[in-house]
């Protein structure tokens, strides 16, 4: 994983621009994000672990927020960049950078009152072993805003190619992922892989549940966002700007009672766990 994101590290800092669907659709996640975490904090500045943080730029939107913010990332070029993006920001409120994987780097039990962990689960083979950390790591009345993608999204369901990608992947990464150990960053990927051979798991709803079933993290909202674009054999037939209205389109559909169903075939989901007080 680390190999994968420091070949793709200037790709990731860029995505939140662009004119393309992908651009438009992570930027959506990057808003959905920043709006869960105002309603959590209610005006209060929190102290946030940014797990995963790529090259900052949601670290960057919380400090701006007023919080105090600790970034971790596994992909020495990620950290390295993310410094040079935060350069001159908020010196007092940034708790600082850590090259490492979740799991394997020691803060303090309770150190957090949220985290946001946002496009890294999917990555990992034991995503459990994060959410062990996650729960250690967040003090009782603690909040994590995680993302992962759909399985069930509209664009995989219509286009029979990335369903037969995905029952290759999900064939070929688990027989990889069987042999590493988990919790390491270089779990998800075989060493002689291809970096742009990354497995990445997409989660029926369903299956969300399962990823806390063992921690005290109870769900508070999760939010299906984005819709297509739809393509043939990964292709998009349709220009951006059109599956950027057809996917705006549905998500308003989405908001109406009788069709709130729809959001079950959004691209991604947005997942609020709170760690309860204690008794
Ligand atoms: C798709 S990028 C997302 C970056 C950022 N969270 C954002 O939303 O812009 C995923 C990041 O997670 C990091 N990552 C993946 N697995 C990790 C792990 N087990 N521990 C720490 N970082 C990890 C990768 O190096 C990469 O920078």
């Amino acid at each position: 994983v680390s190999r994968y994101f420091d070949e793709t590290a200037l790709y990731w800092d860029q995505i939140y621009t662009g004119h393309k669907f992908v651009n438009w659709h992570l930027a959506h996640r990057r808003q959905l994000v920043t709006d869960a975490v105002r309603r959590l904090s209610q005006g209060r500045s929190l102290k946030i672990l940014d797990l995963g943080s790529g090259t900052g730029v949601l670290t960057r939107d919380l400090l701006r927020m007023g919080h105090s913010v600790a970034a971790l990332d596994c992909s020495a070029t990620m950290v390295r960049t993310l410094l040079r993006n935060l350069q001159g920001l908020a010196a007092g409120r940034f708790l600082g950078a850590t090259l490492g994987s979740a799991g394997e780097v020691c803060f303090q039990n309770g150190a957090f009152d949220l985290i946001i962990c946002i496009g890294v689960i999917q990555y990992q083979p034991h995503p459990e072993n994060i959410f062990d950390e996650i729960a250690r790591l967040l003090k009782p009345g603690g909040a994590c805003v995680f993302t992962v993608p759909n399985q069930l999204s509209l664009h995989h369901l219509l286009d029979p190619w990335c369903f037969l990608r995905y029952l290759y992947r999900l064939a070929a990464g688990e027989r990889r992922n069987a042999r590493v150990r988990p919790g390491s960053c270089h779990a998800a990927v075989d060493q002689s892989a291809s970096s742009q051979d990354i497995y990445e798991k997409r989660y029926f709803r369903w299956e969300i549940p399962a990823l806390v079933r063992n921690q005290p993290l109870a769900i508070r909202e999760t939010i299906g966002f984005g819709y297509g674009p739809l393509t043939f054999v990964n292709k998009s037939f349709f220009p951006d700007r059109f599956s950027i209205a057809l996917s705006q389109a549905l998500a308003r559909l989405s908001h109406l009672g009788a069709l709130s169903g729809l959001s079950v075939l959004a691209n991604r989901w947005v997942v609020v766990l709170e760690k309860p007080c204690a008794p």
